[in-house]
């Protein structure tokens, strides 16, 4: 197996860099970096290539506010955008054998590409499951077929905003070799 020795290292860094941000500023975040962040989305792999998924930037400050109030959180009020990443489960591929739908597991992918790519750009971000479903549907016009499968808030970290501590299970008790 060929590997890059120039990029692993920056990949690893990125990755252990990214991390939940919990606190913003009040500095805006540009559309171009937001759309530089969604771009990361729209290139994420997907079972069957389906892309069973759309993005709804959001970063007006009253789609914003209602945003927020579908979270709850003080914190999420100081974010200076959002992503709702949306999937439609029947674009999906589905599993033969047993029905499984990739809906859940293609829009996640694509998150996380733009958690780390928020990281890669000086951007704190938070992925947030735990919203109202329905008065985020019904705040942003999202017809029943789409799923809001997450929430990315975004923007500046606080200065004062400093990266948690890694809390993670030791690799030996996640990673086996071989049968389980
Ligand atoms: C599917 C998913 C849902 C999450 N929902 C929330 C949430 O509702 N609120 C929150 O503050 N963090 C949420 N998080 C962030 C996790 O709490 C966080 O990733 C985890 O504690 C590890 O911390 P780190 O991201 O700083 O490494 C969520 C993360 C994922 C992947």
């Amino acid at each position: 197996m060929e590997v890059s020795k120039i990029d692993y290292p920056q990949f690893f860094d990125l990755v252990s860099r990214r991390y939940s941000c919990r606190g913003y500023d009040s500095a805006p975040v540009s559309r171009e970096m937001l759309m530089a962040v969604a771009e990361t989305a729209r290139l994420a792999q997907s079972a069957c290539n389906r892309q069973p998924w759309m993005f709804l930037v959001i970063d007006t400050p009253e789609l914003r506010e209602a945003v927020a109030r579908c979270y709850g959180r003080e914190w999420a009020h100081e974010a200076q955008a959002f992503i709702v990443a949306l999937g439609n489960s029947s674009e999906a591929w589905v599993r033969p054998c047993d029905g499984h739908n990739s809906m859940y597991v293609d829009v996640a992918i694509a998150c996380e590409n733009m958690c780390l790519a928020a990281a890669s750009l000086g951007l704190g971000c938070c992925w947030i499951g735990n919203f109202d479903v329905e008065a985020l549907c019904r705040e942003l016009d999202i017809p029943a077929c789409w799923s809001p499968v997450g929430i990315l808030s975004l923007g500046y970290p606080k200065p004062e905003q400093a990266a948690p501590e890694k809390k993670r299970k030791n690799v030996d008790d996640v990673v086996k070799w071989g049968k389980f």
